[in-house]
């Protein structure tokens, strides 16, 4: 199984005094199951919205909260920052916000910020009007010109039942800019198009041939890879959360993947097919709604083009070309000749009749395998944990040449 780039970590968790400090307790605990060491802050203004109890029972050491008298340490105001690998600030308020620009170090989080060496990541929330509000903005741009990773809030519904800019970023996203920020940048510059999701192929205007495929592996290709510093362009038929700093190209049918996929691999130097791509679809597809009363229709199906038989057959030697083998029986035999077949440089077989495996879940189980190389099998993970390892294997592919 592939580690979490925060494994081992020593993360500080900054909590500041917003209605959004719930949220910091799911930051909290993922954090803690990526395998980070969590040391929580909290301002004595947080301790209005949750209890300091609530953090010190799901972090790996008890929150700290005093310049003064800390039980802990005779130096907070440095000790903590100076052993951290990653500092989160999350909720960020507009006043620690303003706290930090200016280094006014009134209490236990900002003496943190400016006694660290480690990098930061700030995530804002804030009621719109103050998010817009032109000290804020200006606070936040000098922030992120001194190298602070800002993770933008998201529009929403904010405290008081309004709605605007300003909500928190979602947990995972603050998890994946974590990760992006620790983790090695080994695919900086690399240009990667993933596909994922199931295609549909339309019998008329209103009935489409599906598949089980929910493109949660080809998104978690996608994050890892732009964790890793890749450009990454997602060609997807699923409307699943965009991950930061992802490209996504929206496509249905077989067809529309086929054009997309092709035109990515011009100027993309990583291809990684994951979506469950119809093999066959309708000859003609009915423009209106095909009628009951009409009798049962006879569908006449053809075979689609494969597309990354298509893309293997033009491939440059620059190319890494990854694909992916969804098998039912004899797994490793037909990856590899689907390997060959189609010229790929890695495949990513999965046995889809296995219980907690592909289609749907969140977990998978792999066998990785390359044209001269031995299979590699990851055991039972996480998709993220399975894109880690696919990820691997392209970097490992790429330093070869
Ligand atoms: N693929 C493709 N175009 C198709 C069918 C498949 O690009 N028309 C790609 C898939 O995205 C995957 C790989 O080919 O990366 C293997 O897909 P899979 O469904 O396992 O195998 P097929 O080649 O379709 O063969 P079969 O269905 O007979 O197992």
């Amino acid at each position: 199984m592939s580690a979490s780039p925060l494994a081992g970590k020593r993360v500080v968790l900054g909590v500041t005094g917003g209605i959004a400090a719930y949220k910091a307790i799911e930051i909290l605990r993922r954090l803690v199951d990526a395998g980070a060491h969590v040391v929580p802050i909290m301002t004595d203004a947080a301790q209005h919205f949750v209890g300091a109890t609530t953090l010190s029972a799901l972090a790996s050491e008890p929150v700290q909260t005093k310049l003064w008298n800390n039980p802990t340490t005779a130096i907070p105001h440095t000790k903590v920052g100076q052993g951290a690998d990653l500092i989160i600030v999350a909720p960020a308020t507009a006043k620690s916000i303003a706290a930090y620009r200016m280094g006014y170090s009134h209490d236990l989080l900002q003496n943190t910020l400016i006694a660290t060496r480690a990098p930061v990541v700030l995530c804002p929330a804030m009621h719109t009007e103050m998010w817009e509000h032109p000290s804020v903005v200006d606070n936040v741009a000098t922030l992120r010109k001194r190298g602070v990773q800002i993770v933008e809030p998201e529009y929403g519904r904010l405290a008081g039942g309004d709605t605007g800019a300003g909500r928190l970023a979602d947990p995972a996203t603050i998890l994946d800019i974590a990760e992006r920020v620790v983790g090695p940048a080994d695919l900086t510059g690399v240009r990667v198009v993933v596909s994922a999701g199931g295609t549909r192929e339309p019998i008329d205007a209103v009935r489409v041939i599906a598949n089980r495929s929910s493109g949660k592996q080809g998104y978690a290709v996608a994050t890892e890879a732009v964790a890793r510093g890749a450009e990454v362009t997602l060609v997807s038929t699923v409307g699943l959360p965009t991950p930061a700093g992802v490209q996504v190209i929206a496509v249905e049918s077989a067809a529309e993947m086929q054009e997309a996929m092709e035109r990515a691999a011009i100027n993309h130097d990583v291809i990684v097919m994951a979506a469950a791509v119809a093999d066959f679809r309708p000859v003609h597809a009915a423009s209106g709604k095909i009628k009951k009363g009409d009798g049962v229709p006879e569908i006449v199906l053809q075979q689609t083009p494969d597309i990354l038989a298509g893309i293997g057959a033009r491939k440059r030697n620059d190319h890494v070309l990854v694909g992916f083998a969804a098998e039912t029986a004899n797994l490793v035999d037909n990856a590899k000749e689907k390997l060959e077949r189609k010229r790929l440089d890695l495949i990513v077989a999965n046995d889809v009749s296995a219980s907690g495996v592909g289609f749907a879940h969140d977990t998978n189980a792999v066998t990785l395998l390359r044209p001269d190389a031995k299979p590699v099998e990851i055991d039972l993970a996480t998709k993220r944990e399975v894109a880690r390892a696919i990820i691997n294997a392209v970097v490992d592919i790429r330093n070869a040449r």
